[in-house]
């Protein structure tokens, strides 16, 4: 599975996709800004803890890489929910990237405005892609147990005709009825590289479906990511690919 790397514990797939980060990083911003989209929940937490260390934030030109979001919860900036939060503790309090290089999406804000204004914010801020679509240079995903990424979850809107031409959508998380703010398919699907980070054997399900395809798996949004001029890698550490019998 050529889009596919193995680590034996999120640690080693953190340092490894700092690596990643940090390389292309440095490499696209000898001649340009580096747009990068990062996702909420627990999994990215090391890779933010990992980037501030000095072995890797000293390499990093941060007046040059601006910072998006898959998605947010609609709740203030400083509640514990907040994805804003997670980076700001995690990454941004322990760096020097300027202010009006974070992009957060408002979580306060009433949702509906907000996705509109976010959509605006990403539109004006970077390089197209040939499809004419805002074209991120690296997008960090995660894997939801139920096969949801950003806050496109199975059940959402996100798959309603007419929603593809949306770059950014209100959502509601089947769960916990949390409105989301999200990301849509066709702006994930038109960066020039997507990466997934997944971690731990109660993901190692949904993972085993959607790479062997697997009864169902195309109702898994995470499964309709493919960027379309761009690269696909999933990040996995043992737990999460333990179904794939990689040996
Ligand atoms: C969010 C994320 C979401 C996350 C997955 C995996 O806002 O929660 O953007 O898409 O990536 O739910 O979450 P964990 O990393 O906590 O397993």
């Amino acid at each position: 599975m050529e889009n596919l790397k193995l680590f034996k514990d999120l640690q080693s797939l953190s340092l490894s996709l700092a690596e990643l980060c940090k390389n292309l990083v440095v490499t696209t911003t000898k001649n340009r800004d580096f747009y990068l989209a990062i996702s909420g929940g627990s999994t990215p937490r090391q890779l933010f803890q990992t980037l501030a260390r000095a072995q890797f934030s000293d390499l990093i030109p941060w007046h040059k890489l601006h910072i998006f979001w898959v998605d947010e919860r609609c709740v203030p900036m400083d509640h514990p929910d907040s994805n804003y939060l997670l980076a700001k503790q995690a990454l941004f309090d322990h760096i020097n990237l300027p202010p009006d290089n974070i992009h957060a999406i408002r979580g306060a804000a009433e949702p509906n405005m907000e996705a509109l204004r976010y959509a605006e914010d990403v539109k004006s801020s970077l390089p197209k892609g040939e499809n004419g679509l805002p074209r991120f240079d690296l997008i960090l995903l995660g894997l939801g147990g139920d096969g949801h990424t950003a806050s496109l979850f199975p059940t959402g809107e996100a798959f309603k005709p007419g929603s593809e031409n949306l770059l950014c959508r209100v959502a509601e998380h089947p769960g916990s009825r949390q409105k989301r703010i999200s990301m849509n398919l066709p702006l994930l699907n038109g960066a020039a590289e997507v990466v997934f980070m997944v971690s731990g054997s109660e993901k190692s399900g949904v993972v085993a479906d959607i790479f062997l395809q697997r009864d169902g798996f195309n109702n898994y949004p995470a499964a309709l990511v493919s960027p379309e001029s761009g690269k696909l890698t999933w990040y996995l550490d043992h737990g999460a690919a333990q179904l794939l019998h990689l040996g």
